[in-house]
């Protein structure tokens, strides 16, 4: 029955990941942060070229450039002096990089300050931002222009432009895309190119086998159709998604994403209306894998029950799943809302050793990151993983959307909330070259809600 309830919340939890943008960000009081481990430099040499660029340049310009995500770009002296003082500041507070989970295991593209680094800033900042000789400034990182993944094997894009009006509520909108494929194929990355960086705040691509997708956009005038946050149709699984900060990785060989023959790909852009007219025309660029697969990528999303009493700021919810089988856990993405404050996943092995896996102290509902490990995470069968999560519901959290605070529980809307954390894994018995199908997560649960019921009867 519980299985059942968290297997509902799950496929729920699937087709609505596309969640708003709060319109300003303000953030919760935070603990003070602890005393950084630095060694001050001699006083009054630290410069611009010499020291602090190469940090600038490596950690905050991948976004802070032409183009890119962040609103102003950190690439010369005069970009990064004009804002020295609030530059150490949220060094400090760890509000930039963006990268959210406290060390752990190593993540791939991990981009987080050291103490050092951190100090470094602010004693520059403090000495008064000097510039140095413009002949020790490094050069810029080479940033990879256009599709990351090099050039796709099939660029799909909205049928037509979008404009999006100047005010109004966010509108989730959808667009079909049919494949036309006369085969089933294998995708070994999905990456997203938002065709307005001003107005797209994320996306989301999911596989329709239903025609339901299109019956809707028949229906509605203009291009595309438009939802609440869901997509309107039972989806055959979401393949890609887009935020900022968030890069399409290839999967590694032999492993691939199931795109049946004759469906439909569904773009959903969720946008942020500016106060402009604006057109859109998202694209995406579509990598078939190379060679045989072996192995499905899951997405499994570990949720659980809320229901966050209205003045509570310490909501707590736990909530585990055995592991039936033995997997290959590759990536943990946690997602909440406004409310949300912390989470934390981790494994337990049979043995009792905890594994963590991710753990986001200060959520930050404008970083919806998906965390991969470097080295996969093996968990053998009869392992458990565990999702823990705090709200604060109270009238002190300025991202509270309601004031008064009012009861909250779990739905699509930004001030609705969710639990979840989807795992991306691997089933190590799988294996397709051989023949050998493990069905869908779906078996996988009813399973090992059978293996619990019959264990509780003995
Ligand atoms: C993954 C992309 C990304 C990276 C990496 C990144 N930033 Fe940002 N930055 C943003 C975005 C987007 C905003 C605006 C939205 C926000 O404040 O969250 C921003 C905002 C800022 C602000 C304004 C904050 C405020 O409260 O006014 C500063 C200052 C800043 N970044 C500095 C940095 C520095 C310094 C680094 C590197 C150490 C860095 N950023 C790395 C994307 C990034």
């Amino acid at each position: 029955m519980k299985l059942r309830l968290l297997l509902g919340l799950a496929l729920v939890a699937l087709l609505a990941l596309a969640v708003p943008r709060a319109k300003s960000n303000p953030r919760p009081k935070t603990p003070d942060p602890k005393p950084l481990v630095y060694s001050p430099r001699p006083a009054n040499t630290l410069t611009f070229t010499k020291d602090v660029a190469p940090i600038l340049f490596a950690n905050c310009a991948s976004c802070h450039r032409t183009g890119e995500v962040a609103p102003f770009t950190l690439t010369s002296y005069a970009d990064a002096a004009k804002r020295a003082k609030t530059i150490a500041s949220v060094v400090e507070k760890r509000v930039m990089p963006p990268w959210k989970a406290a060390p752990g295991p190593a993540y791939v593209d991990e981009c987080r300050l050291t103490d050092d680094q951190i100090g470094l800033i602010k004693q520059w900042t403090a000495e008064g931002a000097k510039e140095g000789n413009p002949a020790d400034l490094p050069a810029l990182p080479k940033f990879p222009d256009g599709w990351r993944n090099g050039e796709p094997d099939l660029v799909i894009e909205m049928p037509e432009p979008y404009t999006v009006p100047a005010e109004g509520r966010d509108i989730y909108r959808n667009f079909v895309i049919p494949t036309g494929f006369k085969e089933d194929k294998w995708l070994s990355a999905v990456e997203i190119h938002p065709g307005n960086r001003r107005v797209v705040h994320h996306v989301l691509v999911h596989l329709d086998v239903s025609g339901k997708a299109s019956e809707l956009d028949a229906k509605d005038p203009g291009p595309g159709y438009r939802t609440g946050g869901g997509v309107g149709f039972p989806s055959a699984g979401q393949i890609g998604g887009w935020a900022p900060g968030n890069v399409a990785r290839r999967s590694p060989d032999g492993i691939g994403v199931n795109v049946p023959k004759n469906s439909d790909i569904v773009i959903q852009v969720h946008y942020n209306l500016n106060g402009k007219a604006e057109t859109d025309r998202t694209k995406i660029g579509l990598y078939f894998a190379k060679g045989p697969v072996d192995k499905r990528a899951r997405l499994f999303p570990l949720a659980s029950r809320i229901s966050i009493p209205a003045g509570d700021d310490n909501y707590r919810v736990t909530s585990s799943m055995p592991v039936p089988s033995d997997v290959t856990l590759r990536s943990v993405m946690p997602h909440m809302h406004l409310l949300g404050r912390e989470m934390k996943v981790f494994a337990t092995l049979p043995d009792g050793t905890e594994l963590p896996l991710v753990h986001v102290p200060e959520w930050d509902f404008n970083w919806q990151m998906g965390y991969a490990f470097k080295e996969p995470v093996k968990l053998p069968r009869g392992s458990k993983v565990t999702l823990e999560a705090r709200y604060d519901n109270s009238a002190d959290n300025p991202r509270n959307p309601n004031s008064p605070p009012k009861p909250v529980r779990w739905g699509e809307q930004t001030t609705d909330e969710m639990c979840l954390a989807y795992l991306n894994f691997t089933v190590d018995s799988e294996s397709l070259t051989q023949g050998k199908t493990v069905p869908s997560v779906t078996d996988y649960l009813r399973k090992a809600g059978e293996a619990r019921r019959k264990k509780q009867e003995k």
